[in-house]
């Protein structure tokens, strides 16, 4: 997904210049092909050679370097964005004022590409008119400002100033480079997770779903550019970065809040897998332990993909299928009686991926009739590849196939 993306990675002298290092492994671990530039005081908080290592590259630090590759204009060019993590109050001080005295903010003035900063330093100096200043005015001109958090800091103090979390950045950095957008101008809403049905106040009826497929689908489209609702059961896995996050219970939130959200959609992927029955009633209080033991009557729940077909108009419908036996065709049942775009086949017999997993093999049928199989893969590629079909059937209205 990230694979030799060119990305300049700005370490300025904060004490939080060390946290850079796991910034530039996760980017590395994406594929990413990442060129550290530090100014002269990150320089004396952490050695250029770790980022060298790290990196694989040379570090860049002085302007009038005379390597060809480091250049600052070269440099410039090559990258699809640039993030400054930690970027000190006195380094956002001179991109704010447009200054060009070292490789970091001459390289930063000359780019073409997103700039993100990540701020950190004292909450006093962060607090400071002339900081917020600064921020305020990278924020109008389009700087992607990460962070900074609130905690300890490392002078003892508490407040906000702190380095956001790698992790964080990374993502953010993930969905500003991140192509095609593809979806860009599309809303989606997707489903996810397990829904809980209870019994009693302690007690619920769930099923295993871990929540990672809907989360890497959600995390899909939103990197392609898509407004993503994420309607999302008690999962094992946080929400996305950069959806519109809404968490709900049982298989009747699940459908208020996923048919809410469809009324404003071009498309929905119905990744949840929400409870075919639920208890008929829930008992106020906890069901103590008697002799006999109590039985309890299930009644159906109402189905959302089926109610979301029937009103589809030209809207993309994907569903999901979780099945344990005979998959292609329950799937393609599925997707006629509910009148669906597309779905997705996944065996969750336990056999390879599906259910908890964080890898999944899945099989999806189109409308049009195409075949498509994505082999046993981790669940954000499996996405990718998902994504993939979804904008060919919707946007370029093609019907390819990879499967006989
Ligand atoms: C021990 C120490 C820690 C510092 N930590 C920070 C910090 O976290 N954030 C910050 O904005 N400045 C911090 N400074 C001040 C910067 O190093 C100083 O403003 C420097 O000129 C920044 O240069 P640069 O922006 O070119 O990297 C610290 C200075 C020292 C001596």
């Amino acid at each position: 997904m990230f694979e030799g993306i060119g990305i300049v990675v700005g370490v300025s002298g904060g004490i939080a210049a060390y946290r850079a290092c796991d910034l530039v492994r996760l980017l590395v671990k994406d594929g990413m092909d990442v060129h550290v530039v530090m100014t002269e005081a990150g320089a004396r908080f952490i050695s250029p050679l770790t980022f060298r290592a790290l990196s694989g590259h040379d570090v860049g630090l002085d302007i009038f370097g005379t390597s060809e590759s480091i250049g600052h204009i070269a440099l410039a060019r090559k990258a699809k964005a640039i993030v400054i993590a930690p970027a000190t109050a006195n380094t956002i001080a001179k991109l704010a004022h447009g200054m060009a005295d070292n490789l970091l903010t001459a390289l930063s003035l000359a780019a073409r590409v997103p700039v993100l900063v990540a701020p950190a330093m004292n909450s006093a100096m962060w607090e400071n008119p002339a900081t917020r200043e600064n921020v305020v005015t990278l924020k109008r001109r389009g700087v992607r400002i990460i962070g900074p958090a609130a905690g300890e800091m490392a002078c003892g103090e508490h407040g906000e100033g702190k380095l956001a979390d790698a992790g964080a950045i990374a993502e953010t950095v993930r969905m500003a480079v991140a192509l095609p957008k593809d979806f860009a101008g599309k809303r989606f809403v997707v489903n996810s997770g397990p829904t809980r049905e209870p019994l009693d106040p302690v007690r619920f009826i769930s099923n295993r779903s871990s929540g990672r497929m809907g989360t890497a689908m959600a995390r899909a489209l939103a990197l392609r550019g898509a407004e993503v609702t994420f309607v999302h059961g008690p999962s094992e896995v946080p929400p996305p970065m950069g959806v519109r996050a809404v968490s709900v219970e049982t298989a009747e939130e699940m459908r208020s809040k996923t048919i809410g959200a469809w009324k404003r959609a071009d498309g929905a992927v119905l990744v949840a897998a929400v409870a075919d029955f639920k208890p008929v009633a829930s008992a106020a209080h906890k069901i103590k332990k008697a002799a006999a033991v109590p039985a309890f009557s299930l009644v159906e729940t109402r189905d959302i993909l089926a109610e979301m077909g029937k009103n589809k108009g030209k809207r993309f419908l994907c569903g999901f299928a979780a099945e344990t036996r005979d998959l292609v065709k329950n799937a393609s049942e599925k997707l006629r009686e509910k009148n669906l775009d597309m779905v997705v086949a996944n065996d969750v017999s336990g056999k390879a991926g599906g259910f908890g997993s964080t890898q999944n093999a899945v099989t999806v049928l189109t409308k049009g009739g195409a075949r498509f199989e994505v082999p046993l893969s981790d669940k954000d590629a499996v996405a990718w590849a998902l994504a993939d079909v979804i904008s060919g059937e919707m946007i370029h209205g093609r019907r390819k196939t990879n499967a006989r």
